[in-house]
């Protein structure tokens, strides 16, 4: 494996490529990433890149994202089946629909989302800043798609009024409160930090709701020692490498998409340049101005 990681930063030097990782990435190809982030910092970090090439090492709604900011570059994924499934729940079609029902009022895409369904958007969010992207938008009513979840924070967040469909995070679905009451029993002590994607219930019990990178920062940044994380269980990984004087308690279980990179196939996929993210050119520009609109925010 040591051997496998030497010659994937030889490979990277050798062809001028940038390496990018989600932060629920396995340990050992969180090793050899250039950069370790939320959606919304890879997004930021794949525009900024100065590579010709960027491997990127999370599902293809975020690969996707950053070959649509930097259509000149060749981005890579080195898993054509890391695919969010939540990704997948809502189509054009759905965003038609609620458009049709709901006339005038602004869609917003939640960056976990097919390209030809941000092409439909008004503009885009991540779990960084999805609040404050639906209040940089007139009026009191927007639609949010895909995460039902994820809407309903926003809605409570904002006070306005959201239209959503049925989406949902297989992995964040699941965390229910009982769980969280549970954890808080047994680390009495601990902060509970929850992602957006997880149920109303249970984020009712959150002391902070924030993104994966969010909750890196504030473990950073708190005087509490001790944390109940409750997000996919790989970014146990992070917070502890980035904070290791701290404890952190997983509540959360596994995203089977995001583990199909694995170190072999980052290798593979560099050496022989293979599995090339393309977007088709009228879908990727309509759907960068629905990124960008989100980019420029000033609040942001
Ligand atoms: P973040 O942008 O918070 O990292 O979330 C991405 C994701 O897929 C959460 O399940
Ligand atoms: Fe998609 Fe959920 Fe996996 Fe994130 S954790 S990539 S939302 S399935």
């Amino acid at each position: 494996m040591a051997d496998l990681a030497e010659k994937i930063r030889s490979l990277k030097k050798e062809k001028g490529a940038v390496i990018l990782a989600h932060n629920y990435q396995r340990p050992d190809v969180l090793d050899v990433a250039d950069f370790i982030g939320d959606s919304l910092e890879l997004a930021r970090r794949g525009l900024e890149a100065q590579a010709e090439i960027i491997v990127f090492c999370g599902v293809s709604f975020m690969a996707e994202t950053s070959k649509i900011l930097t259509p000149d570059k060749k981005v890579l994924l080195p898993s054509l089946a890391a695919v969010c499934p939540m990704a997948e729940m809502v189509g054009v079609k759905e965003v038609r629909r609620l458009r049709e029902e709901h006339p005038g009022v602004p869609v917003i895409a939640y960056v976990n989302t097919r390209s030809d369904v941000k092409a439909e958007a008004d503009i885009c969010c991540t779990s960084a800043n999805a609040a404050a992207v639906a209040n940089s938008l007139p009026g009191d009513e927007v639609i949010l798609v895909p995460d039902a979840n994820l809407a309903q924070y926003v809605a409570a967040e904002t006070g306005k009024k959201v239209y959503f469909p049925r989406g949902f995070c297989y992995v964040h679905s699941k965390i229910l409160p009982e769980a969280v009451s549970v954890a808080k029993e047994v680390h009495p002590d601990a902060e509970i930090l929850l992602h957006p994607e997880c149920p109303p219930e249970t984020l009712a019990l959150a002391d902070h709701i924030f993104s994966t990178s969010g909750m890196l920062r504030h473990a950073q940044e708190s005087d509490c020692k001790e944390f109940i994380i409750g997000t996919e269980e790989g970014m146990l990984e992070v917070l502890s490498r980035g904070v290791p004087d701290k404890v952190f308690h997983p509540v959360g279980g596994v995203c089977v998409q995001q583990k199909k990179v694995n170190l072999q196939r980052v290798f593979d996929c560099l050496n022989e340049e293979k599995n090339e993210v393309f977007v088709e050119k009228d879908v990727a520009d309509k759907a960068r101005d629905a990124i960008n609109k989100m980019l420029c925010l000033k609040s942001l």
